[in-house]
């Protein structure tokens, strides 16, 4: 385990000090943006110490700017709106929701130890908080059915491949059970270049603006929900 001294001369001697300077402001933005939340949720933890597969992304919380740009682009409807986040981690974007007026919010993860500091996380959330209704669900999110009121859907790039792909069909049926305005904000890798959605009939995008964290640029994408019955029930 390398100290943190050794770390840090590390990265001048990769970065350079300007790099290094901008990635510690980064860091101090970041621990600022949970120390006014009253949460702790920064740090990186991979998937394979969390017991995942190759399909299951490492847990590294929202970057502040990204959600910020995300949650910018809600118009919530007040006491209506029902927020989901899948692999919702240490809770970063659900106690994020929690100062927004939602009528009910859910996280849900495949990582006990996750959900346990998710919710140690929500117990201290600062005020203001408008939405006390949360619900911390341990669960895979292949077999979690979406509640059929969920009507902002958050995904930061949690998983990929086949349980993206079952995950999509969950929520076409639970569109087909209960057809209804849908917001979905799927944050991935700018660097990964295929639409994750395209093609799907009951679903389309409505945006699309890459955000930047130090370093690396997310792209954010934001789909609404087509509520047409023929599109919703054309199963994939
Ligand atoms: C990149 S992190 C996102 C964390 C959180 N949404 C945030 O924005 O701060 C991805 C999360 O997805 C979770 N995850 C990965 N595969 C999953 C699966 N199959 N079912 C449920 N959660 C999963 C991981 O445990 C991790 O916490």
């Amino acid at each position: 385990m390398l100290s943190l001294l050794e770390r840090l001369s590390r990265r001048l001697a990769d970065d350079g000090v300007g790099a290094t300077a901008e990635h510690l402001r980064m860091r101090a933005h970041e621990r600022y943006r949970d120390w006014r939340l009253g949460v702790d949720t920064c740090g990186a933890i991979s998937s394979s110490a969390l017991g995942g597969d190759a399909s299951c992304v490492d847990y590294e919380p929202v970057n502040y700017k990204c959600l910020d740009a995300a949650m910018d682009y809600l118009d919530v409807r007040a006491g209506e709106d029902v927020f989901l986040d899948y692999g919702c981690g240490k809770g970063r974007a659900v106690a994020y929701a929690a100062t927004m007026p939602f009528r009910r919010i859910i996280g849900v993860d495949r990582a006990p130890e996750l959900c346990a500091a998710a919710k140690d996380n929500l117990r201290r959330i600062k005020p203001p908080v408008r939405c006390a209704d949360i619900d911390i669900v341990t669960a895979d999110a292949r077999v979690f059915d979406p509640p059929d009121d969920a009507t902002v859907i958050f995904m930061f790039n949690p998983f990929t491949g086949q349980i993206l792909a079952d995950v999509q069909e969950k929520i076409r049926q639970s569109l087909a059970r209960a057809p209804r305005k849908m917001t979905l904000i799927y944050l991935y890798p700018h660097q990964r270049q295929e639409d994750a959605f395209a093609g799907r009939p009951w679903i389309r995008k409505t945006c699309e603006l890459p955000t930047r964290s130090w370093r690396s640029i997310s792209t954010l994408a934001i789909y609404e929900s087509v509520n047409d019955a023929a599109a919703a029930n054309a199963a994939e």
